[in-house]
């Protein structure tokens, strides 16, 4: 499909209804990568089942992210579009990796440590080695951009280490890959609670905006987002909740914070916020409309990730050969 470029990798877990966060931090900038790059988008189920999930919602959840990334702009003839679980080469990957990852490193995750406080009756191996299956899902590609929001980049640095402790041993294997991290949007905060990250899984639904939200649920819940007992729009010591709502206006307008403070100057919360209900809203409603008319249709879905499996199974491969003669396995004889 594409010979001489570059490779974009990223993935998004199939382990919630996917948010505004995903959407600005993540998929929104990944078509910009179409025309440029040989890109690959993965939903990444077998990262989803380190927490236990329900295999109806599972399933439904994985045909749903693959139809999003579709509705977000992702044209499955420019990217490879694919699930995890139907390219066996990630777990094979992920166990070599896991061999030439360290127990330190793993441990100083701050994802791991977070999510195993939350999951304090199921900390699963799969919970600690997670960040090498990662590592295999972009060394596999041969990568050099990883377009992620900002709590992904400490995984990334292990992806870069890893790839780096390998080829130190074997010579060159593995390209080292570049997180590629959206200035404004990053890091989208909680609506109830500014100083925590918007999460899929936060149980208060007024912390969220989920992407398929519509345009009345969008704005009512930004006109309850938490702020503080001021009202200039503006950014400060204690204004975490303007502040989150200035980087989510930012990141759909593409206004800079100085003219988002002046086109509010004198205005009060209660305008900007629904300012920003609206704008997002409306921002939303194109992914909304297509996401019902992809989501629909499982047949196309399932013909989209035959498709894009077997195409980053081919790619994965070249690298699976490479990797299996510098650690002195076996290729197996084929057909
Ligand atoms: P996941 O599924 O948690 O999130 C998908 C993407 O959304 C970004 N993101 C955010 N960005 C800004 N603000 C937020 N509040 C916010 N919440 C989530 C994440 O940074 C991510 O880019 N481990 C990954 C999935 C993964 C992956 C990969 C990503 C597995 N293998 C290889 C890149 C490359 C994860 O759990 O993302």
């Amino acid at each position: 499909m594409f010979k001489d470029k570059k490779v974009v990798f990223s993935g998004v877990q199939p382990s919630g209804m996917l948010t505004l966060g995903n959407y600005l931090g993540a998929i929104k900038n990944f078509s910009a990568f179409s025309d440029e790059y040989h890109c690959y988008y993965c939903v990444v189920d077998m990262h989803a089942i380190t927490v236990r999930q329900n295999p109806a919602e599972l399933r439904r959840r994985t045909y749903d992210t693959l139809a999003l990334y579709m509705a977000c702009g992702l044209d499955p003839e420019k990217n490879v579009l694919f699930v995890q679980s139907h390219v066996p080469a990630h777990a094979e990957l992920g166990w070599i990796l896991d061999c030439y990852t360290m127990f330190g490193e793993l441990s100083r995750m701050t994802q791991f440590k977070d999510k195993s406080a939350k999951n304090a009756d199921n900390i699963n191996a799969g919970l600690f080695t997670y960040p090498s299956l990662m590592a295999a899902d972009i060394l596999l590609y041969q990568t050099e951009m990883v377009p992620v929001g900002n709590d992904q980049k400490q995984h990334l640095e292990l992806a870069r280490d890893i790839a780096n402790r390998f080829n130190g041993v074997y010579g060159d294997t593995f390209v080292v890959p570049d997180p590629y991290i959206a200035k404004t949007s990053a890091r989208i905060m909680s609506l109830a609670e500014p100083t925590k990250k918007m999460s899929k899984s936060d149980e208060n639904e007024n912390a969220v905006i989920r992407i398929l939200d519509d345009k009345d649920t969008v704005i009512r819940k930004f006109k309850r987002a938490v702020t503080d007992s001021g009202c200039e729009v503006c950014r400060g010591e204690g204004k975490e909740g303007i502040e989150n709502l200035m980087s989510i206006y930012s990141a759909v307008t593409g206004k800079s914070f100085e003219d988002i403070e002046a086109e509010f100057a004198g205005r009060g919360y209660g305008d900007f916020k629904l300012a920003v209900g609206e704008t997002v809203a409306d921002s939303l409603a194109g992914v909304r409309s297509e996401f019902a008319r992809l989501s629909a249709d499982k047949k196309y879905l399932e013909d989209v990730m035959a498709e894009g499996a077997g195409e980053a199974a081919r790619a994965a491969q070249r690298t699976m050969s490479k990797v299996r003669r510098k650690l002195g396995f076996i290729e197996p004889k084929r057909g």
